[in-house]
C-alpha cells in the first residue's frame, strides 16, 4: 500500500533544513545519480567538530538514532532514510528533543558514496532492514555484497556493522554475506533480549512490534578485516 503524503510536507521539510544534508529526487535512477551527484560533505564542517561519525541506514521514525545520540554526545550521527514521509518524522523528533549531534540524508543508501567521504564512518547500524526473501530482490537487501562493498568504502579501518533483525532467513543470509565479503564476527546472539547485550540495547519501533508478537531479535556485530 502506498503511504499517503504527510500534511504540509514541504513546509515541514523546510523547517528541518538545518539538519537535512541532502534530499534525493523520488524514483531516482541510481546509476545516473551515482554518475551525476558528486557532493561529498566535509563532515567536520557539517558537525562543527572532528568527533567520530556513526551511520544508521534505514532509520525509520528515528527513535533509535535519537536515543543513541542522547547517550553518546561525544559522537556524531548520520541517519539515512529513503522515504521522505518517514525521515520527516525522524527529523521532527530530533528537533523536538533538542538533540544536536544528528544529521539526515533523505536518499537511497545505494548512493551514499556520492555524499560521504571514504573511510569517514566508524560504525554502521542496520536495524530491522527489510529481509526481501525473493531471490530477485537479493541485490536490494542491505547486507548483500553490493551494499557491503559500499559500506567498505565508507568505513574507516577496523570499522564495524551492527545488525538486528527478526528474520532468521535474513540473519543467516547476512552472516554468509559478511564472511564472503571480508567482515569478521565480533559478537552474535539469536536472542538479544535474553543475552548479555540486552542491558545496552536500544529498542527500535519495529523491534518493539516484533517483540510484542513473541519474535526473538537476532543481533550480530562484525568488523571489517
Ligand atoms: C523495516 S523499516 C525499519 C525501520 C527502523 N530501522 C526500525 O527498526 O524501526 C526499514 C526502513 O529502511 C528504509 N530503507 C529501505 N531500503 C533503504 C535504502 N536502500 N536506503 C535507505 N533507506 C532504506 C525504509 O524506508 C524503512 O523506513
Amino acid at each position: 500500500m502506498r503511504m499517503r503524503r504527510k500534511r504540509n510536507l514541504e513546509p515541514r521539510m523546510e523547517a528541518c533544513a538545518d539538519i537535512l544534508l541532502v534530499r534525493g529526487r523520488p524514483m531516482l535512477n541510481l546509476k545516473e545519480a551515482a554518475e551525476t551527484y558528486r557532493a561529498v560533505f566535509d563532515l567536520e564542517e557539517v558537525f562543527g567538530n572532528d568527533r567520530p561519525v556513526e551511520l544508521e541506514v534505514g532509520c525509520g521514525n528515528g527513535a533509535f538514532i535519537a536515543e543513541l545520540a542522547r547517550r553518546h554526545p561525544e559522537t556524531n550521527f548520520l541517519a539515512v532514510e529513503v522515504c521522505t514521509n518517514v525521515v520527516l518524522t525522524a527529523m521532527e523528533r530530533i528537533r523536538r528533543e533538542g538533540i544536536a549531534n544528528v544529521r539526515f540524508l533523505n536518499i537511497p543508501a545505494e548512493i551514499l558514496p556520492c555524499y560521504l567521504p571514504a573511510q569517514s564512518v566508524r560504525k554502521i547500524y542496520l536495524n530491522f532492514s527489510t529481509p526481501l526473501p525473493a531471490a530477485n530482490r537479493e541485490k536490494q537487501r542491505l547486507t548483500s555484497s553490493r551494499f557491503l562493498q559500499i559500506y567498505r568504502l565508507l568505513l574507516a579501518a577496523g570499522g564495524e556493522i551492527a545488525q538486528k533483525t527478526d528474520s532468521l532467513f535474513f540473519f543467516e543470509y547476512s552472516l554468509k554475506s559478511y564472511a564472503e565479503n571480508g567482515f569478521a564476527v565480533v559478537c552474535e546472539t539469536h536472542d538479544l533480549h535474553h543475552s548479555e547485550y540486552a542491558a545496552e540495547n536500544i529498542v527500535t519501533e519495529y523491534e518493539a512490534n516484533f517483540t510484542a508478537q513473541g519474535k526473538p531479535t537476532y543481533m550480530v556485530c562484525v568488523r571489517m578485516c
